[in-house]
């Protein structure tokens, strides 16, 4: 997979390219993150990427030229599945989504900023608007290093144990049960029975048990969505 990433500060996403699951997962060549800064497709001299807004309201607009330009240098190279806006009015990002999107050949993520993109970008260019959450952030980098985060530890082989992305809380609308190591008692505080056990089908009843408990508890509208 590859996520090319548009923004107006590509520094922001130092650490989140060098480091840790993302960084493995791109030394085994599962991904490719690449980050390009939009000034570089402004066409000005002072590569200027925003404008005043028609119709006098306060705020930068990004403007549609240095975007075009960017979008249309990377569809050149290959095909894109979708072409990404963050933005706080898209749809709300989730495991679904992040699913969905891990199963993709090759992303571009544009990151919003200032008062917003010339709405043409929106109407012409984009392919899908998604949030992260109902609050506003100064930018869209840390909400495309949230989804390239969320996607790429789905993708087969990003982290070591296979296994523990299929039980990630919300893979199947249930936070996950609790989990412990050893100490088994710690300042009298112990871990439950029966995961010393040694009984894997009554551990794995518990664990389901436990899902089901503290999803009803913590996030019951997870069990009415139909999704
Ligand atoms: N840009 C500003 N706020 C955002 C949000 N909540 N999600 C995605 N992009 C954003």
């Amino acid at each position: 997979m590859r996520i090319d990433i548009i923004s107006v500060l590509p520094q922001m996403f130092m650490g989140l390219v060098d480091c840790s699951i993302l960084k493995r997962a791109q030394d085994k060549s599962l991904v490719k993150i690449v980050v390009h800064n939009l000034r570089d497709y402004a066409t000005n001299k002072h590569r200027n990427v925003d404008d005043y807004p028609f119709g006098g309201e306060a705020g930068m607009v990004m403007q549609i030229e240095p975007i075009d330009n960017a979008i249309t240098a990377l569809k050149q190279q290959r095909n894109y599945d979708e072409i990404i806006y963050t933005s706080p009015d898209g749809e709300v990002f989730n495991q679904k989504i992040a699913n969905q999107m891990s199963a993709y050949e090759n992303i571009i993520i544009l990151c919003g900023h200032y008062k917003g993109i010339d709405y043409r970008v929106r109407e012409h260019l984009i392919t899908r608007e998604i949030s992260i959450g109902d609050y506003v952030l100064t930018g869209g980098e840390l909400a495309a290093a949230v989804m390239a985060d969320a996607i790429v530890r789905l993708i087969p082989g990003a982290i070591g144990d296979e296994q523990s992305a299929l039980s990630d809380s919300f893979q199947d609308n249930l936070l996950a049960p609790p989990v412990y190591t050893r100490p088994a008692e710690y300042k009298g505080w112990k871990v439950p029975d029966i995961l010393l056990s040694g009984h894997q089908a009554k551990i794995d009843e518990w664990k389901l048990h436990q899902a089901i408990e503290r999803t009803e508890r913590l996030r019951p509208d997870l069990l009415k969505s139909e999704e």
